[in-house]
């Protein structure tokens, strides 16, 4: 650790512990990753494997060592101290389809939640703290609250691209409810409007690199807190603006994030509001349209021989 770093982490009060926690889970991943993983079907193409597990496992098992009075919420099923002030959000793997396939695109996600006295499940605290990890290119991200954003310890900030013309943005696809999400159709729209549209797998590194500024903007429906908890504070501290696809208030269990620079936001929710009224949507051939499009472009081309 550079001296500079060292001296930043001494104004950290959550960081520096979740980070050595995001690390070693990270390692284990790596090595899972490198023996290759046997896949299980939580749902229709809801994937999970032992290294999901185990590393939640560890994590909890970790949390709990170093922040005993502390809550825990995993994907994999940890639910623990739940009644207390701070709780973990925690997915020991983002991008468990990708790892499965040896696509080398995943991360841990540790988020803290702050929760005041007397609030119901189903209202946020404050995001406080946040790390994501991704061991394959050995790329930690970290914020706290009021202290910005961070990656290996150097601050991130959001990119100044200020239209969305000029933009790449990434959005994710649900693995339960397939046939019930419209997301195509807003993947179809944005990609005409912007310089393109990623779906690399891991919401969580997506969420990382909008505060990084390797991307301007992202969206996806029905995560979930241990998807997003982390990677939001991040956007924030990073310059960033978060909501709901409304422009309103982002909430944990709101099944809707929409993050960006704060520049194309409001372009951004102008799209989702027009796609939700289906207006000003650019036309799209269907498949049969477009062969027989083609068929006839082959007819006049034999015409012309
Ligand atoms: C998934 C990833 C993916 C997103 C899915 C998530 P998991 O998380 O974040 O990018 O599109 O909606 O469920 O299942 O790999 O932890
Ligand atoms: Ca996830
Ligand atoms: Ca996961």
């Amino acid at each position: 650790m550079t001296q500079t770093s060292a001296a930043a982490n001494q104004t950290l009060t959550w960081i520096p512990k979740a980070s050595e926690i995001a690390r070693e889970a990270g390692a284990r991943l790596r090595e899972f990753f490198a023996e290759g993983v046997a896949t299980e079907y939580k749902g229709d193409v809801d994937l999970v494997t032992v290294a999901d597990r185990t590393v939640e496992k560890l994590i909890r098992m970790r949390l709990g060592e170093v922040f005993p009075d502390h809550g825990i919420y995993g994907e994999e099923g940890t639910r623990e101290r739940l009644e207390r002030e701070f709780r973990w959000y925690v997915d020991p793997l983002d991008g468990t389809t990708n790892f499965a396939h040896t696509f080398p695109q995943f991360c841990v996600s540790m988020g803290l939640e702050q929760r005041g006295e007397g609030l119901t499940e189903n209202e946020d605290g404050a995001l406080v703290a946040g790390v994501i990890y991704d061991p394959m290119r050995d790329e930690l991200f970290a914020a706290e609250r009021g202290k910005g954003a961070t990656l290996n310890g150097k601050g991130i900030a959001v990119s100044k691209t200020a239209v969305l013309a000029e933009a790449l943005v990434a959005t994710g696809f649900p693995s339960r409810k397939r046939h019930q999400n419209p997301n195509i159709h807003f993947y179809h729209e944005i990609t005409l409007r912007s310089h393109g549209v990623r779906r690399a797998g891991s919401a969580a590194l997506d969420l990382a690199y909008v505060a990084a500024g390797r991307l301007e903007g992202f969206w996806e429906f029905n995560l979930n807190p241990w998807d997003t908890a982390a990677g939001i504070l991040l956007v924030e501290e990073a310059g960033g603006r978060v909501t709901d696809f409304a422009g309103g208030k982002f909430r944990l269990n709101s099944e809707e994030t929409l993050v960006s620079n704060g520049l194309i936001h409001d372009e951004l929710v102008g799209i989702f509001r027009d796609l939700f009224a289906g207006r000003n949507l650019a036309p799209l051939p269907s498949p049969e349209e477009f062969a027989a499009m083609r068929a006839e472009r082959e007819i006049k081309a034999k015409g012309l021989e």
